[in-house]
């Protein structure tokens, strides 16, 4: 294991779990059923989430690094959202799960209209919105289920778990009014990589 937080016995024991899922090489679709099934195994304690991964900042919400698989078959984060924060609309070009830790997070999906040729532009459709509740569990699935935006719209701090299908280091935002896409790298919080918050 790669990072010292990896000694929880609770995130041991998913980290395990996610590595040998992938050990058998199985469809994104099973994957996520498996990973999603541990994470909310996970995420029905929160004892396992060590102080230093709870920490959230008044400017922006935090991306806490938990583990990198030796791999880089997947990433597994904390983040910790103050009320009113939220994403941008983003993909990930990857597989992802998401349990809520602490209190509650809402997601918004979007379908992609336009055939995806061009990479500066993209025509969007926002598809549903979910409330993921304490506990709950929310999957992202390429190449049609993995646009979104997530944010805490209550009034407390909520911590969610998130594991994706690689080290998502940049991701693509989306203005839906103008249609624009555009890059955007994104960091950890985490000590060891500067504290930087995620900056848009
Ligand atoms: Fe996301």
């Amino acid at each position: 294991m790669s990072t010292a937080s990896t000694t929880s016995p609770g995130l041991s024991d998913y980290v395990r779990t996610i590595e040998d899922v992938l050990d058998r090489r199985p469809s994104n679709k099973l994957i996520i059923r498996e990973v999603s099934i541990a994470t909310k195994q996970l995420c029905a304690s929160d004892r396992w989430l060590e102080e230093r991964h709870r920490q959230g900042s008044p400017d922006c919400y935090t991306r806490h690094l938990l583990h990198r698989d030796q791999q880089n078959r997947f990433v597994v984060l904390a983040l910790v959202w103050m009320p009113g924060q939220m994403t941008p609309i983003h993909d990930h070009s990857c597989w992802g799960v998401m349990g809520l830790i602490q209190n509650s997070l809402e997601e918004v999906c979007y379908d992609r209209l336009d055939d995806g040729k061009r990479a500066d532009f993209a025509e969007l459709e926002q598809s549903r919105g979910t409330d993921v509740g304490q506990g709950g569990v929310a999957y992202l699935l390429p190449p049609y289920e993995e646009i979104h935006r997530i944010g805490n719209t209550s009034s407390k701090p909520t911590i969610s778990l998130h594991v994706y299908g690689r080290d998502l280091d940049e991701v693509n935002v989306f203005d839906q009014v103008t249609g624009k896409v555009s890059p955007m790298r994104i960091k950890y919080y985490s000590p060891e990589c500067g504290k930087a918050p995620f900056v848009i």
